[in-house]
């Protein structure tokens, strides 16, 4: 299986966990890695999953991950199976009850990025998931990278 991990991050913690992605889907074939601001509709030839990572900024994906997906053709990704996953504060956590009320509302990266990856075509081979930072610079929760390995096993097909 041909796979791309699209990922945005500014801090890290997002790449280092679309690398553990990477590295388990590396176990069921040929994996690339690119940043938003250099992938393109060249890079999905021949790719089978698209996986698409970001961090929530201001309770959306990075601009730079929208642009990404909003530039590929209508039908770009209608052989792809895809899958989207954030990073983010946990809301059981933020100590600011206005602000806890506007994550609730408003959300976090992976809904909208997967969203937008159906809309080009694509087929969800898992629903969105989101990882938790300790603080806006990481480090990541104790036990989130494994976690998102989990949810990597779940992208090969069985
Ligand atoms: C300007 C800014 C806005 C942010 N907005 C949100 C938010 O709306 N919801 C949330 O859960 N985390 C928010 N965060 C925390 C980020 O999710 C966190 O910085 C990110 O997960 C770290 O990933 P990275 O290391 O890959 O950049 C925000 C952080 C910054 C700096």
């Amino acid at each position: 299986m041909k796979s791309l991990v699209v990922y945005d991050s500014v801090f890290g913690n997002t790449e280092e966990l679309a690398r553990a992605v990477a590295g388990v889907l590396a176990s069921g074939g040929v994996v690339a890695m690119k940043r938003p601001e250099e992938a393109s509709a060249a890079d999905l030839s021949g790719v089978e999953l698209l996986v698409v990572g970001s961090p929530t900024r201001a309770f959306r994906p990075t601009p730079a991950t929208m642009a990404f997906i909003k530039q590929l053709a209508p039908d770009a990704l209608r052989r792809v199976r895809v899958a989207a996953f954030d990073t983010r504060i946990d809301v059981e956590k933020i100590d600011n009850r206005f602000l806890s009320l506007m994550v609730k509302t408003f959300g976090y990266a992976a809904k909208p990025i997967a969203k937008a990856l159906r809309k080009k075509g694509g087929s969800a081979a898992a629903e969105p998931a989101g990882f938790s930072v300790a603080d806006k610079e990481g480090p990541l929760v104790e036990g989130e990278r494994e976690r998102a390995e989990e949810w990597a096993r779940t992208l090969m097909p069985s």
